[in-house]
């Protein structure tokens, strides 16, 4: 469990995220450990459910698959061409990658709060696989084992689609999203991980998602993967790491304020099956929803 002298305040944990978020130790933290375990995503989808723990490395194995399963559902139903907006990227494109190997997906824009976020994701764009050095995220060797991947084509893909990474701030609604929204408007939302770290309350989350429905044509996606019930979730990755309070939103919370904000719930996929806890955080489970814009 948390000591809960080290959680900082939302405001703390957003003025302090800049120095203490590491980018790489974060890849390495949470993705990294599928480089070492071979083919563990090759998998059928649902065997993860099975799985009896939850922690950074179920978190995360269980996102991929299922978003994967999830995107393929979403962009096999949309015509293109596909504008795609993905907001709170972090350092992590790998869905972004898989997502632009999809003919009718023509482009892609990244955004986070955080510059050091989005000078990785520029550096992923600009480089070349002979600029890579040891203990840096393997992408190459990640799509491979997930995607079968072998010849690094959805880096280029990703290379040739993603248009633009800009910053993002989704604890303001009122200019916070400007950015991103000057883009707009979009055919697909994705966001990982991010609402329930970026947002004070449940009240300015579901405000959100309302901003998300005026940012995409009517009968646009959003994807959204979150963490359940989680209280808090660690800024940096070290044993006795500042965590920071997380927004606390259950399934049928979720549920209903997207459908409040105009949308319809295509689908869900749902993980809830924690027996022990996580240094990392302490949520209960995730969810993964997608949903389209009625009006
Ligand atoms: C847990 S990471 C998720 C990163 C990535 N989407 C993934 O799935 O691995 C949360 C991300 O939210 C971003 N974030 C935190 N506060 C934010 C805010 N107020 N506005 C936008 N992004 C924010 C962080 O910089 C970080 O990249």
């Amino acid at each position: 469990m948390a000591d809960e002298s080290n959680i900082q305040s939302f405001e703390e944990a957003q003025q302090s995220y800049g120095d203490v978020f590491d980018p790489e130790k974060y890849m390495q933290s949470y993705y990294g450990e599928m480089l070492k375990t071979e083919n563990c995503l090759f998998k059928p989808w649902t065997d993860v459910l099975d799985e009896p723990h939850y922690d950074a490395v179920h978190a995360s194995r269980f996102k991929m698959r299922n978003m994967k399963f999830c995107i393929e559902n979403v962009l096999t139903a949309m015509k293109g061409p596909l504008k795609v907006l993905d907001i709170g990227t972090g350092p992590f494109c790998g869905n972004l990658m898989y997502m632009s190997s999809f003919d009718n997906v023509t482009s892609i824009v990244c955004s986070d709060f955080l510059e050091s976020c989005r000078n990785y994701i520029h550096k992923i764009l600009s480089s070349k696989p002979s600029d890579k050095t040891n203990g840096q995220f393997d992408w190459s060797k990640f799509n491979e084992r997930f995607y079968g991947d072998a010849n690094s084509t959805l880096i280029d893909s990703f290379r040739n689609k993603c248009k633009a990474v800009k910053h993002v701030d989704i604890s303001n609604l009122e200019s916070g999203l400007k950015e991103v929204s000057d883009l707009g408007p979009y055919d697909v939302i994705t966001s990982e991980w991010t609402f329930s770290d970026g947002t004070r309350d449940r009240v300015e989350y579901e405000a959100l998602l309302g901003k998300c429905n005026t940012m995409l044509n009517i009968g646009g996606s959003l994807i959204l993967s979150d963490v359940l019930e989680e209280n808090f979730a660690v800024t940096s990755f070290e044993e006795d790491g500042k965590r920071m309070r997380c927004v606390n939103v259950s399934e049928e919370w979720i549920r209903g304020a997207i459908e409040r904000q105009g949308f319809a719930i295509e689908q869900t996929i749902l993980f809830f099956n924690r027996e022990q806890d996580s240094g990392y955080f302490d949520g209960l489970g995730e969810l993964i929803v997608w949903a389209t814009k009625l009006k």
